[in-house]
């Protein structure tokens, strides 16, 4: 009988036991979703991102789907960093599989926060330097500007560093760089699409926010072009972030030169696909090209 093949890996210095990741803002802390997913089963867990002061996020309707998406128009909610030090990081530890911290902010509060976490909890940060539904100082979009705010939290900790970039369809290989030369160990690629969905009944946009962030299997194709050009780009090691919700899109992701697999919106609404997306990836470790049959 043949060996199920061993899938851990070691991405951005975290050993993980295999290359899915329950990217951030569909997981919670892990306790919300362990009641539907085995977490252990996971390679690793992104938390939602917390700010340093609390935020209420934006009014409602939030959440618009469309077809084959969702648009949320969320606002990064989050009791502030305070409590997410506090209440959440300890636990972190005890959960089945290394936790990644979400963070975002100015330079100074990144710099705070990183420092503070570094020993508390999480096994690595992911900047958050991408949310569609804040802008401003949260989301510098210059490379210049990223590698400036990206060094002065490199300096801040020695935890393992993640930049989650921007969906910027031109510019994913400089921003990709400008991580790297900052000293990122990893990159997320991407967040959601900036977008908007209208009600044709009442003539206004579908969300309080107005607009908000693309996820879902739409988005998958223009992910596996971001993760291909970001590859060009660097060599750091990349979670493929963007559509994926079956065997297929998982693969793909590694095609287009992702090392992990970040799965979100498919938590929302087939929270078991990891399942097969597992067994998929030990067969395409021991078939060659052309040996695995696509999903029907
Ligand atoms: O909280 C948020 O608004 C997150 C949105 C996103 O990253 O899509």
């Amino acid at each position: 009988m043949s060996k199920t093949p061993d899938l851990a890996l070691r991405f951005a210095g975290i050993k993980l036991r295999n290359p899915l990741v329950l990217l951030s803002g569909t997981a919670g802390a892990g306790r919300e979703i362990k009641k539907l997913v085995e977490l252990g089963r996971f390679g690793a867990l992104c938390t939602k991102t917390v700010t340093f002061q609390p935020r209420p996020g934006n009014p409602p309707p939030r959440i618009a789907e469309t077809p084959s998406g969702l648009v949320n128009s969320i606002g990064l909610e989050n009791p502030g960093f305070a409590r997410f030090l506090e209440e959440t990081a300890p636990g972190l530890r005890s959960l089945p599989l290394p936790v990644i911290a979400s963070i975002a902010g100015n330079g100074p509060e990144l710099s705070r926060m990183a420092e503070a976490l570094t020993g508390a909890g999480p096994a690595g940060l992911e900047i958050n330097l991408s949310c569609p539904n804040v802008g401003g100082a949260f989301n510098p979009t210059a490379p210049t500007e990223i590698e400036r705010l990206l060094r002065e939290v490199r300096r801040a900790t020695g935890l393992p560093l993640l930049a989650k970039l921007p969906p910027d369809f031109y510019r994913i290989g400089d921003l990709a760089r400008a991580a790297e030369t900052a000293g990122c160990d990893g990159l997320t690629v991407a967040n959601t699409l900036p977008a908007m969905v209208f009600d044709l009944k009442l003539r206004k946009p579908r969300l309080g926010g107005i607009t908000g962030g693309l996820s879902g299997p739409a988005v998958l194709p223009v992910s596996l072009y971001l993760v291909h050009r970001a590859r060009q780009a660097v060599g750091l090691p990349i979670i493929g972030s963007g559509g994926v919700h079956d065997a297929d899109g998982a693969v793909s992701m590694l095609l287009a030169g992702a090392q992990a697999i970040g799965l979100g919106t498919v938590n929302f609404f087939r929270p078991l696909a990891y399942r097969e997306i597992l067994q998929a990836l030990a067969e395409f470790r021991t078939a060659g090209p052309g040996r695995r049959k696509p999903t029907p």
